[in-house]
């Protein structure tokens, strides 16, 4: 354990990781052979028969059939219809090892019982908002606090994407500076000012439909370990009224599919301190699953403003939060500080008490039971197997994980280079082959994030760990390039 409590063995080696990605980007893509593939989609036309019903249903009355970013499409979206633990089961009672995991907050299981039960306690007694304060909002940001000391003080919103947006104007309402640099590839929500340079660093505004120019002008990227180009980025911003803040995924972007070096969120701190901006975590995927202390806690760094999303409710419905020191939360206080500039924020269901009261029980549950070590543990398991699967086959894909987020790249799609003229067929190829991997998966039962990725959890066990890794066997068997 490299550090006490957390749930990372040990830092993976990024220069290695970027080596093995460079080959894997080098080589053709990998796709399932075409005689299996029609094998996996026989699957899903016989054994899914319910979910391709619903979603051809869902098709009238819902854009696209499908609500959620982090489904698989292809060939059709499953209907889900039961979750419990490691597993989740579909409408046609067809059982999958979940490692979406909702996106990652249920670090101890789907509908674990004992905050289950609190939750509907909660509900029953004073309904799930009656829209003033409640002893769960302050339980849930004591308990917070007890885990992240540096979160002085915590303000309730109701999703990751609403947490980064307040982050960003209280860092401008603070230091009365505009700029904000994010690291390219991150993902911060989908907020008109952080809809910039997603999934692939360099290409800035691609996914920026409907947003004008003028709303991202503030907005700038940095490369991916890149501190020598973020200085230049803090200079250049010196003579232009300044940077409010960086704002970074501790581990790199999108959960470290870009992997940081060891020590480079204490550069950025330091950089952030010479040029008096803040420092913003980003820890809606982090903060628990790397450990009580969060990813903050893992590396040693005091950020100024830490930002939370789904574990602050344990998975339950309306998940964010922002926190940091007193002196700059003071400027999102509700409802008080007239005459002082005030970062407005709010949302009627905002620190519900159903939400709250699930976060706080979560919260502490999982640091009582160890669970981010514990699903951390698993996390290795898995990805030892996956690297001996992928020696077995000889294939080129690149498997590493920190803790319980394990990444295997197949096609590498967030790899593809922004600048190379071709890149929009090429994203087109691999999501497509990405795609068919990902069905391949499911019909083995076992469902991912994205085909790219796997959060585990404290309800994995050496008998779903086996499940998941003969499927990838069998799927593994039948690729080609
Ligand atoms: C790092 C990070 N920030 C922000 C968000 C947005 O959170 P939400 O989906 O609750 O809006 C996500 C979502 O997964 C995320 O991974």
């Amino acid at each position: 354990m490299e550090k006490q409590g957390y749930a990372i063995s040990s830092w993976p080696d990024e220069k290695e990781i970027y080596k093995k990605m460079e080959r894997l980007m080098a080589d053709s893509v990998y796709h399932v052979k075409p005689e299996a593939m029609e094998g996996y989609l026989g699957y899903f036309e016989t054994k899914c028969a319910g979910s391709k019903k619903m979603i051809g249903e869902a098709k009238q009355y819902i854009p696209g059939g499908v609500q959620h970013n982090l489904a698989f499409n292809y060939p059709f979206p499953l209907a889900m219809a039961k979750a419990e633990g490691p597993y989740l089961y579909d409408v046609d009672g067809n059982r999958y090892v979940d490692y979406l995991q909702a996106g990652g907050p249920t670090l101890l299981g789907s509908n674990y019982l004992p905050v289950q039960e609190k939750v509907i306690e909660v509900i029953k007694e004073c309904s799930p908002c009656p829209g003033l304060f409640n002893e769960y909002e302050m339980k849930l940001a004591k308990i917070i606090h007890d885990n992240m000391p540096h979160v002085e003080k915590y303000r309730s919103l109701a999703s990751g994407t609403e947490a980064d947006m307040t982050a960003i104007r209280i860092a401008r309402t603070f230091t009365g500076k505009s700029k904000i640099i994010k690291v390219g590839g991150a993902y911060h929500g989908w907020s008109d000012q952080l809809v910039y340079s997603l999934h692939i660093p360099g290409t800035q505004r691609f996914e920026a439909h409907g947003i004008p120019k003028e709303v991202s002008a503030n907005t700038q990227e940095m490369w991916p370990n890149d501190i020598d180009g973020l200085r230049k980025l803090l200079e250049g911003n010196q003579k232009d009224g300044g940077t409010a803040a960086v704002i970074v995924e501790p581990l790199g972007p999108e959960s470290g599919t870009r992997p940081v070096a060891r020590d480079f969120n204490a550069k950025v701190r330091e950089l952030c301190d010479e040029f008096g901006a803040l420092l913003i975590f980003d820890e809606v995927v982090t903060a628990f699953r790397v450990g009580p202390g969060g990813a903050q806690g893992y590396f040693d760094i005091k950020p100024d403003l830490t930002v939370f999303g789904k574990i602050v409710s344990g998975g339950y419905p309306m998940a964010g939060g922002v926190g940091g020191s007193e002196e700059v939360m003071s400027c999102v206080a509700a409802g008080v500080n007239p005459g002082k500039p005030k970062a407005y924020v709010g949302g009627t269901l905002s620190a519900n008490p159903m939400s709250c009261a699930a976060g706080y029980y979560a919260i502490d549950e999982i640091v009582k039971l160890d669970a981010a070590k514990i699903a951390g543990e698993n996390g290795d398991k898995l990805c030892k197997g996956l690297q001996t699967l992928i020696d077995k086959y000889d294939l080129p894909f690149v498997a590493w994980n920190t803790g319980s987020i394990v990444h295997f790249e197949v096609t590498g799609a967030m790899y593809l280079d922004a600048a190379d003229p071709d890149i929009l067929k090429k994203i087109g190829q691999r999501q497509h082959a990405l795609e068919e991997f990902g069905a391949a998966l499911t019909a083995n039962g076992v469902i991912t994030l994205a085909g790219s990725r796997i959060y585990t959890s404290m309800a994995d066990n050496d008998e779903t760990i086996k499940e998941t890794l003969d499927a990838f066997d069998r799927v593994f068997q039948n690729m080609e390039k």
